[in-house]
């Protein structure tokens, strides 16, 4: 598993540690993985749900997260065809938009306003580069902003700090959903 890095992403703790007043709500982080990034999550204070198709994920995701003494919980789920339990206030994602198939990409865009309450913020760190022949595939900030911007006001977008070799090849995007 090359996106294996066995640690959180470096622009989520970054974020998460410079806006300590964020509201504090519900976390959704589809495609978790092992749970780096929930456990940063559930570490700050949030209800964190990790959601992944692969059941390995999954185990290791409760395993580790049980090790750290932390609280966060973790399903097999598709999070492209399900019916979300209940609504987030936050959904964080970082690479599953570059994981699935392109012609996923707008099955993605009703899956996060399924999952996401009306108002909530959608924070992402997507993956820049131009590979068509993936996973991972290439996105554009052009094109993250074209899908995004009719349901969603960009608040922030940065280069985030990375892990060593995806330096300079991320963005992070802060949304806030226009929805009522
Ligand atoms: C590139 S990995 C990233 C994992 C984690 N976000 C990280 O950065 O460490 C993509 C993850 O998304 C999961 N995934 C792919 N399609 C999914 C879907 N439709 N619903 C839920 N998880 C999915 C994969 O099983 C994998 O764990």
């Amino acid at each position: 598993m090359p996106w294996e890095k066995g640690e959180p992403s470096p622009g989520l703790v970054d974020f998460l540690g410079s806006h300590p007043s964020l509201g504090k709500g519900t976390v959704c982080v589809p495609g978790c993985g092992t749970g780096h990034d929930a456990r940063v999550w559930a570490a700050a204070g949030f209800e964190t749900h990790g959601y992944d198709i692969a059941p390995s994920a999954i185990r290791l995701a409760c395993e580790k997260t049980r090790a750290a003494g932390l609280n966060a919980t973790f399903t097999l789920a598709d999070f492209l065809s399900s019916e979300p339990p209940a609504r987030f206030d936050y959904f964080f994602e970082h690479t599953l938009f570059c994981a699935i198939q392109p012609v996923q990409r707008d099955d993605y865009c009703r899956a996060l306003l399924r999952w996401l309450k009306p108002g909530g913020v959608y924070l992402a760190v997507n993956y820049l580069i131009p590979d068509e022949d993936g996973p991972p595939f290439g996105t554009t900030r052009e094109e993250l902003i074209g899908r995004f911007s009719p349901d969603f006001e960009l608040i922030e977008d940065w280069v985030p700090r990375s892990y060593p070799n995806r330096t300079g090849l991320e963005r992070m995007f802060w949304w806030q959903s226009r929805g009522a």
